[in-house]
């Protein structure tokens, strides 16, 4: 998963990257991998800032100077298989036809057919694995194909039929034409979310455009008119008209954004395709504790004989847990403290036997937890390593039975478009019942969401009803793209590789969001 930004001001004189730099904060728990702006100034000329790590660490005062233009996009990049050791930063460029720059969140499942197209049939050399070089080169490819000397916005939306046609995938892309002006557009499924949002400038009157990932970096920036863009659609703002065109640029196929979004990814504050992530996250829990509720009942117990107190797991799930604990009408306790400042700090050879990852960042109040029944509440079980750790810590503060509730259903599948979470083999839940994954972490019991609970109620979160239904393959192993077996096997060879370039790292699987 990664986090896309454009801006382009109505003031030609203005600088966008200021505020393009505000807004990589506001998206950075989408990534923290790499980061990297491209503006573009008023001779049509690109400037850019990119690297690895957070946006404070890539972005200095001092790069920060050189990024003029009163337009410009910005990346935040989560790693997923392939992308992270070998590649570079995005946003990508390449300067033929007129000079292009692209960012994307997401993932492509038909990128070796690509490759081989791009090679046999366009040409086009790819110098890494990241699928945004390969969307940015189709697209390219097919622009050129219009054979003008200058485009106009309908050369670019049929050159993005071509990009829909051929690239198979969850994909939310951010463009920008050299001297032209910036586009976005997403999947014909909607799997990734983008939205698109206007502001009017105080002293002109005229308005400034922006697209964002998520609408907290809108909100963030006064672009309070927005919405999201549709499955399918794309958006160009041409710098000389400074007037969106928008276009359903092929018939959209489902509306189907990926319901880990509202489960993990996206920020509380939030609203994505018209639903509010908070309000979605209260609603997990609330459907978690009648889940919690029948299961007992079912035993012939009441709640309250089999549990004395809710404590969350920090961060995400905390909204999920108080409304659950208030449904069960049991006490909500914090009884895990994280240490704020541990962030990604530089880890000694020798330390990471003595101490997980977990427990430099969380620790257990004995109070809370001595002599107590207690259900702990994540946002879903990965790997299970950190649950373990978890539940052990539970014990060792004084916990008499540890229930281990995840807002998220078992998760047993490949996440195909763009939140690589693990091998298969690796997860904890692959091929275990809830009982063997209970027994493997130490809980007394593991109580999952019911996906259909889980689609429910962030479905009634929405406001105007819009989406369909969501992308869950996950925890199905059905995709909305659908995907061809072979795409398997390439994820495998990849994550090998990864994990053998990276052998030496304290990569665990821990990634710096905490997600397990
Ligand atoms: C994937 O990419 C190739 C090459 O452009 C294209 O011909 C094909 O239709 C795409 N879709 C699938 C499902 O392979
Ligand atoms: C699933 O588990 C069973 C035994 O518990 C084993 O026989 C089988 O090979 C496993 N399947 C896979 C795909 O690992």
């Amino acid at each position: 998963m990664c986090g896309i930004i454009g801006i382009i001001l109505s003031n030609p004189d203005a600088m966008a990257s200021p505020e393009l730099l505000d807004s990589t904060y506001y998206l950075q728990h989408r990534g923290q991998d790499a980061a990297g702006i491209v503006t573009c100034g008023s001779h049509g000329r690109f400037y850019q800032c990119k690297g690895n790590g957070m946006a404070r660490d890539v972005f200095t005062p001092n790069k920060m100077s050189g990024l003029v233009g009163s337009m410009g996009i910005a990346h935040l990049r989560y790693p997923t298989a392939g992308s992270s050791s070998s590649s570079e930063a995005q946003p990508f460029y390449v300067n033929s036809p007129y000079g292009i720059s692209m960012a994307h969140n997401g993932n492509l499942v038909n990128g070796t057919n690509l490759k081989k197209y791009l090679d046999e049939d366009v040409h086009r050399h790819i110098n890494t694995d990241s699928d945004s070089e390969l969307l940015l080169n189709i697209f390219a490819a097919e622009l050129e194909q219009r054979g003008k000397i200058r485009v106009n916005t309908d050369d670019i939306f049929k050159a993005l039929l071509g990009v829909f046609n051929r690239c198979v995938g969850g994909y939310a892309c951010v463009g920008m034409l050299a001297g032209y002006g910036i586009f976005g557009f997403r999947d014909p499924h909607g799997v990734r979310p983008l939205v698109f949002g206007e502001r009017v400038d105080p002293v002109s009157g005229k308005k400034d455009y922006m697209f964002a990932s998520e609408s907290v970096a809108l909100q963030s920036s006064g672009f309070t008119q927005w919405r999201d863009i549709l499955p399918g659609e794309a958006v160009i703002v041409p710098k000389d008209t400074m007037q969106p065109v928008f276009k359903q640029v092929i018939a959209r196929k489902s509306y189907s954004p990926d319901i880990f979004e509202y489960v993990y990814f996206a920020r509380p504050d939030s609203v994505l395709d018209g639903i509010s992530v908070y309000r979605s996250r209260l609603a997990m829990g609330d459907m978690l504790a009648e889940n919690i509720r029948q299961r007992f009942a079912q035993r012939q117990k009441s709640v309250k004989d089999m549990i004395d107190v809710v404590i969350p797991v920090p961060d995400t799930s905390r909204d999920a847990a108080l409304k659950c604990a208030v449904n069960l009408g049991l006490p909500y306790r914090e009884g895990f403290v994280k240490n704020r400042y541990i962030g990604r700090t530089f880890i000694m050879p020798n330390q990471k036997e003595r101490k997980s990852s977990v427990r430099r960042k969380l620790n257990a109040m004995s109070t809370e937890f001595r002599d107590k029944n207690v259900l702990l509440i994540d946002d879903s079980i990965v790997r299970g390593t950190t649950s373990k750790e978890i539940v052990q810590m539970a014990q060792e503060a004084g916990a008499k039975a540890v229930y281990f509730a995840s807002c998220a259903p078992a998760i047993r599948y490949n996440h195909i478009y763009g939140i690589d979470l693990a091998d298969p083999k690796a997860l904890v839940a692959f091929n275990r019942s809830d009982e063997e994954v209970a027994g493997l972490i130490g809980a007394d019991e593991v109580i999952y969401q019911n996906l259909d609970d889980l689609i429910d109620c962030v479905k009634n979160c929405g406001e105007n009803k819009v989406v369909e239904k969501f992308e869950v393959g996950v925890f199905t192993g059905d995709y909305i793209t659908g995907v061809e077996e072979a795409y398997f096997a390439e994820l495998e060879h990849l994550r090998a590789q990864e994990e053998f370039l990276n052998s030496d790292e304290d990569t665990a699987c821990f990634n710096a969001n905490g997600c397990c």
